[in-house]
């Protein structure tokens, strides 16, 4: 039996007007703090789809890039072990970066992220997640912009997946 028939979208949390209202809202903060000069980069996969909706929400220069990284855990576990699996291809440094990422659960991925482009002196370096999970938190990790703040469910649509499955959804729902 697939693993994708043991789990599946059971309760839309986060409907696609509602998350499409809150990503333009967190585009245009994150434009008044960085009007001329910003780099974001989209932590592949799970935050592919929130950063093209945030970027057309941009207007003037902003530049990208990706990175890959996976925890271990290939279930609705975070192992807590975070494996590089794609590096950027251009430096940060002297730039104003931004991390986006899907989801912080117990904020171990992000910490090693935000320690590994720290070292390479980006002139400042935030954090944009369109979901937190606080209740969940390991390490105490610095988000500078959260979309929504969520209760310890496992979450899937919108980039988010359940072993690979799911992340074409344009809502966020919880699996059951
Ligand atoms: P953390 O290191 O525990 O903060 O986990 C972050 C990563 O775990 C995210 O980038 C997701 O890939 C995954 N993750 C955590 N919670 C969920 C969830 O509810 N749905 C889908 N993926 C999740």
């Amino acid at each position: 039996m697939p693993l994708m028939a043991e789990l599946r979208p059971i309760e839309i949390l986060l409907s696609e007007a509602q998350i499409q209202k809150r990503v333009a809202e967190l585009a245009a903060e994150i434009r008044r703090d960085f009007p001329d000069d910003l780099h974001v980069i989209a932590v592949l996969k799970g935050a592919f789809i929130f950063l093209s909706d945030l970027i057309r929400h941009m207007p003037g220069h902003v530049s990208m890039d990706f990175m890959a990284v996976s925890s271990y855990a290939k279930a609705t576990k975070t192992s807590g072990e975070v494996r590089l699996l794609k590096d950027l291809d251009t430096t940060l440094e002297g730039r104003n970066v931004v991390i986006v990422e899907d989801i912080v659960d117990t904020g171990l991925t992000l910490t090693y992220l935000q320690e590994i482009l720290r070292a390479r002196n980006p002139r400042s370096l935030r954090t944009a997640c369109l979901l937190s999970k606080p209740s969940r938190r390991q390490v105490d990790v610095k988000v500078e912009y959260i979309g929504f703040t969520i209760e310890d469910r496992f979450v899937v649509g919108y980039g988010l997946d359940y072993a690979e499955q799911y992340r074409n959804l344009p809502h966020i729902a919880v699996v059951g």
